[in-house]
């Protein structure tokens, strides 16, 4: 049985659920893959502190130029973070020949493609099943389940620790501060929770997403994001009387060869899916042309749930490692130059969808009913129109089935805006 040689690059929350599930399952693990699995090699920037699982069988060290020597090594694992210096190795590694498989979505977000296009030229594989929504499986389910559908839509709860804010905020009626504080003290959100709450996070997540979805590079630059602290709770509570919850919704669609992408808190029908998925679970919502409407739903962080996503790539490195299987998702290279003409054409590819928003406009002294027919004279074409006063000075409006955002048309008609949300699954 041969054996593959295994350097993990990091051993802290996902590194050591890795190296955890690799022990605690190895048999099955072996009988998968026909193949024994040895870790050669862990790097770690401090060798003495105390860990999670018991090192004392394997060779721990500080030094990333002793693994990069190491020509027996097959297969390196980075669960570092961060872009420098981890992007140089990881290419250092991949010229090596040597497999490549990440969970570092800060990184990917910048070079996925570059990273990519280098592990093609070089005949290895580039996984990073957990950089998207941790645990759940949505990279394979892309490139590999839904790889016969031309995608129009992703939009989901990429990230753990807004969705509990969110939901604390929801159930216990606590303010933003209060419930982000409630997050620290447990764990869920960093001491400088800004990329979790300003949707950078989530906005790395699109940007992936829309790379497996749609085969089209964007910068993070290019994701539209609202973060929630612009979240109170008067809009939650007007949410809830008019049927809806606010969930910070990552979103990519497709249309005429174009992306669109936003991370941004949304109104979601509390009948559709989403609304249902709280505290720190992710959930993604993937729209396919033959298959129609899919959701995956699970942990979107943590030791053992990240370490599944990785360990799975591991095992899908090591079946397909005597094969000269691609490292492209296979769908991609189905697009032929005919394909790629016909889809950035100006036809139409897809009907474009209507569009909702939640839209809070400041009222001095009119009625709801006097804000009901200026606003209906403002957008006569639109499906439906609710309203609620949403506190002494504010009324929140949702405007169903618009061809546009709203916004310039109601600043127009004289109308003040505090804030606007997008709303879905009506
Ligand atoms: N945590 C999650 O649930 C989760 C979910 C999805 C994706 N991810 C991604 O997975 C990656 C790892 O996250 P994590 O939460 O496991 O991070 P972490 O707990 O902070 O662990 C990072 C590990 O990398 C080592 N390290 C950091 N800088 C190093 C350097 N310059 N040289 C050598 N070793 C270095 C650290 O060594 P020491 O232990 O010696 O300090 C530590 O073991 C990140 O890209 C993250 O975005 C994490």
């Amino acid at each position: 049985m041969r054996q593959l040689n295994l350097a993990i690059l990091g051993l802290g929350t996902v590194g050591s659920g890795v190296v955890k599930i690799l022990e605690e399952n190895h048999q099955q693990i072996k009988d998968t893959i026909n193949k024994d699995i040895r870790i050669k090699h862990i790097l770690v920037r401090d060798k003495s502190k105390d860990r999670a699982i018991n090192t004392s069988s394997y060779h721990l060290t500080e030094d990333v130029e002793e693994i990069i020597s190491d020509d027996d090594i097959d297969i390196v694992i980075e669960v570092i973070g961060g872009i420098s210096p981890t992007v140089d190795w990881l290419k250092r590694f991949i010229k090596k020949g040597k497999h490549v498989i990440t969970a570092n979505k800060d990184l990917l977000a910048a070079h996925l493609k570059v990273l990519e296009n280098l592990a093609e030229e070089n005949g290895v594989a580039l996984k990073f099943e957990a950089s998207v929504a941790g645990g759940i499986p949505i990279v394979n389910a892309i490139n590999n389940g839904l790889n016969a559908n031309n995608i129009s839509k992703f939009m989901g709860i990429l990230n753990g620790t807004s969705n509990f804010i969110l939901s604390k905020m929801t159930k216990e009626k606590t303010s933003f501060e209060d419930a982000l504080h409630e997050a620290q003290k447990l764990g869920f959100a960093e001491a400088d929770p800004t990329d979790d709450v300003e949707g950078i996070d989530a906005a790395r997540k699109v940007v992936i997403t829309s790379y497996l979805s749609f085969n089209q590079v964007i910068n993070l630059d290019d994701v539209k994001r609202t973060g929630i602290r612009n979240v109170e709770l008067a809009d939650i509570e007007l949410g809830e009387e008019l049927g809806y919850k606010i969930k910070l919704i990552g979103k990519g669609t497709y249309e005429k060869g174009r992306v669109s992408a936003s991370v941004q808190p949304t109104l979601i029908k509390e009948t559709h899916q989403l609304a249902a998925v709280e505290n720190e679970y992710n959930a993604i919502y993937v729209i396919g042309d033959a298959v129609g409407e899919t959701m995956f739903y699970g942990k979107g962080a943590g030791s053992l749930a990240t370490g599944s996503a990785v360990a799975s790539d591991l095992l899908n490195v090591a079946l397909q490692f005597e094969s000269n299987l691609h490292t492209l998702p296979p769908h991609f290279e189905l697009k032929t130059e005919q394909t790629k003409e016909f889809i950035e054409s100006d036809e139409p590819v897809t009907i474009k969808d209507k569009e909702n928003y939640y839209v809070v406009l400041y009222n001095d002294s009119q009625t709801i009913g006097q804000f009901e027919k200026e606003i209906k004279n403002a957008l006569p074409f639109h499906k439906s129109l609710q309203l609620s006063q949403r506190d002494d000075n504010t009324i929140g409006a949702i405007i169903v089935g618009i061809d546009e955002s709203p916004e310039q048309t109601l600043i127009e008609a004289g109308f003040e805006i505090k804030k606007i949300f997008p709303v879905e699954g009506v």
